[in-house]
């Protein structure tokens, strides 16, 4: 189970294809799922989180409107798909929740950790690529790609701060299984990198395996 993490435009759905593809190519089966959605439900939630501007959603119904999903995504695929023996890569997952509903729209850091364990049943990726890239980048990446092209209020960008010290504080506690990357870099050397990674943690899992 792999997830990737990071704010909006940093590169995380880029490279999570990229994995699949070359893991495909390995004959490792794998699928991407991206979180919210994945499932029927979790798309109709991400429609109402993601595309309805005319909705008042206000931070804790937000934050359970996307746990709701995700409850839903682990349950109807991702656990599945583990005991089918396939490879899961996430498209953001519950650390998205603590940097974004959490530090960014100061909901307590423990409850969302401790609704998040709920909702997952505790599923814990193996590893986490955490994207990093600067607000300014991000953003203009996302307009070259003709998203969002307006200009960030000042609110917005003190939101946006506060998600990337989060991210960075959900990879300082867990540092066995956050693995942080230069979201600057170009696509393949961030692919070439990852990849590596992720094959060595793949051989590191089948000789703990092995192991008597
Ligand atoms: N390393 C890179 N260098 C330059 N451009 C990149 C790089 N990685 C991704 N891009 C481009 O930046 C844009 C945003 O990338 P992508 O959609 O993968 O980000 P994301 O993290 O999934 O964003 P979102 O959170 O909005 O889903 C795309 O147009 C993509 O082609
Ligand atoms: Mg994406």
């Amino acid at each position: 189970m792999i997830a990737f993490e990071g704010i909006d435009g940093s590169g995380k759905t880029t490279q999570a294809m990229e994995l699949s593809k070359r893991l495909e190519e390995e004959g490792i089966p794998n699928e991407v799922v991206r979180d919210p959605g994945g499932t029927r439900l979790g798309e109709g939630v991400r429609e109402l989180l993601l595309h309805r501007s005319d909705l008042i959603i206000r931070p804790l119904a937000e934050f359970l409107l996307f746990s709701a999903s995700r409850a839903q995504l682990i349950e109807e695929k991702v656990t599945p798909m583990i005991q089918a023996g396939k490879t899961v890569i996430l498209d953001r997952y519950f650390y998205s929740s603590i940097a974004y509903q959490g530090f960014g729209r100061h909901i307590p850091i423990d409850e969302i950790e401790s609704v998040s364990r709920f909702a997952t049943g505790g599923l814990l990726p193996d590893i986490v690529f955490l994207v990093e890239l600067d607000l300014d980048t991000a953003m203009k990446r996302r307009e070259d790609a003709g998203r969002q092209a307006d200009r960030m209020e000042d609110a917005e960008i003190r939101f946006f701060k506060d998600v990337i010290s989060g991210f960075k504080e959900c990879a300082r506690r867990d540092p066995g299984r956050f693995v942080i990357v230069d979201g600057s870099a170009p696509i393949v050397n961030i692919s070439e990198r990852i990849y590596n990674d992720v094959t060595n943690r793949i051989k590191n899992l089948a000789e703990e395996r092995n192991a008597p």
